[in-house]
Parts: C-alpha cells; sequence; structure tokens
C-alpha cells in the first residue's frame, strides 16, 4: 500500500508486485478546488483536508480491492519533499498503521517515485538514463546508473516550470493549477508573435531558471495590455509555451549526450502537457535511446508511483531500519550532487 500526501493530492493505492505485477486500486482527492480560489496551495488548508481524508480513502481502497488491512505486505509512503504539514499527516497516519498492524514501512522519496512512474506501465526499462522530472515543485535533470543511484545534473534555481505556469494563471485569475488551462489554448496561437530567449547561468552552471520567463509574460501583458481570451493572449501564451518546452528539451537533449544512456524519462505534472509529449516524443523517435513518459494517471502526484518504488527499496534494501526514520532522513542522501560525463 502507497500513502502520498506531500502536496494537494490525498492518494492511498494497492498494488501487486512479484508475478503478477499492477495496480489493483487507487484512490486520490485532489484538493484543487480547495485551493483554486486562491490562486496557490495554502499549506494550512492542505494539512487539514489530508487529516480529514486519509482513513476514508485508505478504508475506500481497500474495499475497492477486496482486501482486509491485514492483506497488506508492506506499506510505502511519501517522505519527502514536500509541505512539512502535509508530509506529516501521512507520516503520522503509516506509521500508526505499521505500528498497530506490524506491516513494515519504506519511505520514498517524492521526486525518486515521479521518475519510478513510468515503470508502472513499462518493466523493461533499461539503465543507465537520463530523468528529467518537471512538476509544480521541481525542475531537474537526474542521471540514474541504476535506481538507486541518482546523480543530479540540473536543477531550478529559482521557480518550477509548474509553479510558472501557475503563477501566470493566478496573474490572470483563472484559479489553480494554470498547466491544464494552457495546455488546450498555445494550439489556437502565433507562436512567432512573442520572443523569448533560454536563460543562461552567468557562472556557467547548467541549472534552470524560469523566473525570467515569468517576468517576462507579465511584462507582455501589461505592455500590451493584454486580456484573456483575445487572440494577442493566444499568441503570447504560444510564444512562451513553446520557448519553455523548446528549453526543457535543449537541456535533456544536451545531458543525454553527455552520457552513454539507454533511455530517457519525462515525469511529474508538467510531463501530462500535450506539447511536451509531442517535442520530446519526435526528438527521440529515431534514436536509439528508448523515450518513456507516464500514462496520463501517473504524471500527477499520486501513490501508485510511491508504492511500486517503496517496493523495489524494500527488496533491495531489505535490512534498513524501515520503522526508525524521521522526515528528513536517508531518503534524500540517496541524491548526489555531481556531474558524471562520459
Ligand atoms: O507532479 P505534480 O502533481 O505536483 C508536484 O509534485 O509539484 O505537478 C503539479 C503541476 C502543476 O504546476 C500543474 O500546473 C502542472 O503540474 N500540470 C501541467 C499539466 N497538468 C498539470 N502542466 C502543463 N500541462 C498540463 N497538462
Ligand atoms: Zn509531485
Amino acid at each position: 500500500m502507497g500513502i502520498e500526501s506531500s502536496c494537494d493530492e490525498t492518494a492511498v493505492s494497492i498494488v501487486e508486485r512479484g508475478e503478477k505485477n499492477g495496480v489493483i486500486n487507487e484512490q486520490i482527492k485532489s484538493q484543487i478546488p480547495l485551493h483554486s480560489k486562491y490562486g496557490g496551495i495554502v499549506p494550512e488548508i492542505a494539512s487539514r483536508n489530508h487529516y480529514e481524508v486519509i482513513d476514508h480513502l485508505t478504508f475506500k481502497v481497500l474495499e475497492k480491492s477486496n482486501l482486509n488491512i491485514n492483506d497488506i505486505d508492506l506499506l510505502s509512503l511519501t517522505q519527502g519533499p514536500g509541505l512539512i504539514g502535509s508530509l506529516l499527516v501521512g507520516l503520522c497516519f503509516a506509521k500508526g498503521l505499521s505500528f498497530s498492524r506490524k506491516i513494515p514501512i519504506v519511505p520514498v522519496d517524492h521526486i525518486n517515485a515521479h521518475i519510478e512512474s513510468v515503470f508502472i506501465d513499462n518493466q523493461d526499462i533499461q539503465y543507465p538514463l537520463i530523468a528529467l522530472v518537471v512538476s509544480g515543485g521541481h525542475t531537474s535533470i537526474f542521471y540514474q546508473a541504476s535506481k538507486f543511484e541518482t546523480e543530479v545534473l540540473s536543477k531550478t534555481r529559482d521557480d518550477a516550470v509548474g509553479e510558472v505556469l501557475d503563477k501566470i494563471a493566478k496573474f490572470y485569475n483563472f484559479g489553480y493549477p494554470g498547466g491544464p488551462i494552457f495546455d488546450g489554448i498555445y494550439k489556437q496561437g502565433n507562436k512567432e508573435r512573442f520572443s523569448f530567449t533560454f536563460p543562461r547561468m552567468s557562472d556557467g552552471s547548467n541549472d534552470f531558471s524560469f523566473s525570467g520567463y515569468k517576468t517576462a509574460v507579465l511584462k507582455y501583458s501589461r505592455e500590451f495590455r493584454i486580456r484573456v481570451n483575445t487572440q494577442i493572449f493566444y499568441d503570447l501564451m504560444s510564444s512562451f509555451l513553446h520557448s519553455v518546452i523548446d528549453y526543457l528539451l535543449k537541456k535533456t537533449s544536451s545531458a543525454v549526450k553527455d552520457f552513454d544512456i539507454k533511455s530517457v524519462v519525462v515525469a511529474g505534472g508538467v510531463s501530462r502537457n500535450s506539447l511536451l509529449r509531442e517535442k520530446f516524443t519526435k526528438e527521440f523517435k529515431n534514436s536509439n535511446i528508448t523515450l518513456y513518459l507516464p500514462s496520463s494517471q501517473y504524471c500527477t502526484d499520486n501513490a501508485s508511483m510511491i508504492a511500486w518504488l517503496g517496493y523495489e527499496k524494500y527488496m533491495k534494501f531489505p535490512d534498513l531500519d524501515l520503522f526508525d526514520f524521521s522526515l528528513n532522513s536517508y531518503s534524500r542522501a540517496l541524491f548526489k550532487h555531481k556531474k558524471k560525463v562520459k
């Protein structure tokens, strides 16, 4: 059983691993309607809502799976990163279940679980791989020699890409989140009308930066007095989205060239974006490197990816003291900040 409560989705999933591999049932309660009117996530509202629904979702997922809590062999939960109050709800709930029912518990890293989300539907993915994780909280490129040997190649210095989409949506009073709203409308605009330049780090580092994009969109909006749902608005959003995705693609392709890899993974909420999927698919279509994108339901936060990675971690490190962990312990230590070039 996987438990996810790091941000604005409470999710509990039951998966079967071993001889048969698959998701038996997953229950997700999205908090989007609660946060939408504020234009972003309100942490206190998020933790209170996780607290209200986590036990109901657990009963429901067991019921839908025709299982009893005593049938669960392993618990896996998001240890971090995430909102502290939200993480604590999942941690206390999962530790309570583990302690009272004597079920072993595995804490997993949320970002590593996003990478793992592509393995749910593709069990023969070859390592080494390069993974781009694009979400509301993270924009990073990783090199993985194997599942638990992860090196950070690039990370954002400021906003995450999904965060910029959400902030632009807030500016235009669209509510939260922005990604799905802009996904449909870029096709109606002229991508050549506004120019955006790829950000560059003055210290020559490989990191991302997205705050310049946000500033440029807001500057154009004010300068041209752009109103929503006008042709110029569609042109601006189209130019912006094409440039941001080309930037993600350029950085990922450059990492791919630096390493001797077999697979590329793009995961996280923004990997649901149709323009991103189209451009990445085209880029790797005729190459000997295979691109993996999560199925739509596993792009945004979910507990199946947590359960999937928890099982892998338990099989790989059976001797870890799995109950005695806190929110900040060893999970993050698996991520090394080092560049390894071919
Ligand atoms: O992975 P996720 O559920 O949460 C984090 O771990 O942050 O990602 C949420 C982010 C939000 O910023 C949302 O705007 C973005 O994913 N998103 C999208 C799309 N669907 C969700 N961005 C672009 N296109 C989409 N279709
Ligand atoms: Zn996430």
